[in-house]
């Protein structure tokens, strides 16, 4: 630990003790008692001129779709003007939603051409996100693009570089970055709370059906109401199949599988939290042991991923886990531990977990001490669990989301965007080179600085 890392680690013990009205003294940690405290703040600063107004359209109208657009709309001066998406029932659905004055079509490039939209929310399969993200830039638009920002890990540097040629701004979807949860923790990495971080994981237990990607089909589902060629006009060609279009993260073509559908999400808050760039070193293994159903990525998956040290952070390990046959376990979103502690960091709320130090001496030198002396006596000691929730009525990691989009837009610039092209590419790449890793049998060994295979 440098100089400053453990000043800034005294004076978090410090405020620690203070806050908690504890009498310091020795050791002040218990693991028994507990504490709550909010993090601050409802919202977010929002000023806006009533010419600030942003007009958004929607490209691929589906579950995620249809969350972000009325998260969108619930900042103040933004409008949703159009709707696009390759299945009629999802335009039908959208004009019932959004009224009958938005404009729909079955073609993206028919809102890019149209000069009333200023931004618009990419939330289509994710073998589509890169190339109308590229699009969307040229044509003069601003792109909330969901996560994973690419499909795979060779088409990064061109969203990059469409990024940096067009400056628009350019927000990848991994709403947690800009929680008051991953912020506060984020502060507490920083102040020392948790001494060196050394390890972090995450792990996701589903077993119903429709979290582990068994859609309902809709009952109209054909040639008729699906623009199946334009589906898959990027990828390999193949006669209509409902399964794949309503269900297609199970399917390799279209999808990225549990690292590129859940574990990316990690990969960002980590990112985010720490201030590092990515692992250099993946590993991953799994398999197909349950759902049969025709899907080609594994229900089973796990991640082992190496940290080099940098200038920010020391060396750390990450493990990721997914089991989707596993009703029981309870999901855990991101765990970091450190040599004073650990903090499980939801959107919401971090739990801050302190060692007992009383037991972080040399046992041998510490019988001879206690021999030595007569029983200390008692002493009061501040809590060892922390939670920080944050206050009642905050609107959450996805709105924050959404305002920190909006205000890069009205700012005209991407200075401020946490997940930009490249933070979204560091994010997205350690993700595929896990299902690289899985399909190989070997680990996959990646530059996070230059953002590239090795
Ligand atoms: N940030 C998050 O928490 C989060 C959560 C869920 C999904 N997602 C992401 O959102 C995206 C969509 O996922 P979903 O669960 O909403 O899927 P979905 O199947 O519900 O929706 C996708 C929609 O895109 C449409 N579509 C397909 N290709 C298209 C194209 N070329 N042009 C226009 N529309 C097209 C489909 O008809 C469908 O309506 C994925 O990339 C996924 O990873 C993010």
């Amino acid at each position: 630990m440098d100089k400053n890392q453990s000043h800034a680690r005294r004076s978090f013990l410090k405020k620690l003790v203070l806050t908690s009205g504890a009498v310091a003294a020795g050791n002040y940690l218990s693991a028994s008692e507990s504490e709550v405290r909010k993090i601050i703040g409802l919202g977010r600063n929002q000023t806006f001129a009533a010419n600030d107004n942003v007009n958004v359209a929607l490209i691929g109208a589906g579950g995620m779709g249809t969350n972000d657009l009325n998260t969108a709309i619930m900042v103040p001066g933004v409008k949703m003007v159009a709707a696009c998406d390759l299945y009629t029932g999802r335009l039908e659905a959208a004009r019932k939603k959004w009224g009958n004055d938005i404009f729909t079509t079955k073609s993206y490039k028919e809102i890019l051409n149209r000069k009333d939209i200023d931004a618009v929310i990419i939330a289509t399969p994710d073998h589509w996100h890169k190339q109308i993200s590229i699009d969307a830039m040229n044509a003069g638009k601003h792109v909330y693009c969901e996560k994973p920002m690419v499909h795979s890990v060779d088409e990064g540097p061109e969203v990059i570089a469409a990024q940096k040629r067009t400056g628009k701004v350019f927000l990848v979807g991994s709403q947690g970055v800009s929680s008051l949860g991953n912020e506060k923790a984020k502060e507490l990495l920083k102040a020392g709370a948790i001494g060196e971080l050394n390890y972090a994981e995450g792990f996701w237990a589903r077993r119903d059906p429709v979290s582990v990607w068994q859609y309902p089909i809709p009952d109209d589902a054909s040639e008729q109401t699906v623009d199946w060629e334009a589906y898959i006009s990027n990828t390999t060609k193949r006669p209509f199949d409902k399964l794949r279009f309503f269900r297609w993260r199970n399917y390799d073509d279209y999808g990225t599988g549990m690292a590129g559908d859940l574990y990316v999400h990690l990969f960002s808050s980590l990112h985010f939290i720490t201030d590092s760039v990515g692992p250099d070193r993946i590993f991953s293994t799994g398999g197909l042991r349950f759902w049969n159903d025709g899907r080609e990525c594994p229900d089973v998956q796990l991640g082992a991923f190496d940290y080099p040290k940098t200038a920010v952070h020391p060396a750390f390990n990450l493990s990721l886990r997914c089991n989707f046959v596993d009703g029981t376990s309870g999901t855990t979103y991101l765990k970091l531990v450190g040599s004073e502690g650990s903090m499980d960091v939801t959107w919401d709320d971090v739990t801050l977990k302190k060692n007992n130090l009383s037991d972080s001496g040399d046992p041998f030198l510490q019988k001879q001490k206690s021999a030595n002396a007569s029983e200390p006596r008692k002493k009061i000691l501040p809590p060892g669990v922390i939670t920080y929730k944050a206050e009642d009525g905050y609107k959450g990691g996805p709105y924050d989301h959404m305002v920190n989009f909006f205000t890069a837009i009205r700012s005209g610039s991407n200075k401020n965007v946490t997940e930009d092209a490249v933070f979204g590419y560091r994010a997205a790449a350690p993700a595929l080179l896990c299902n690289d890793s899985l399909r190989q049998k070997k680990p996959m060994h990646w530059d996070p600085v230059n953002m590239k295979k090795v």
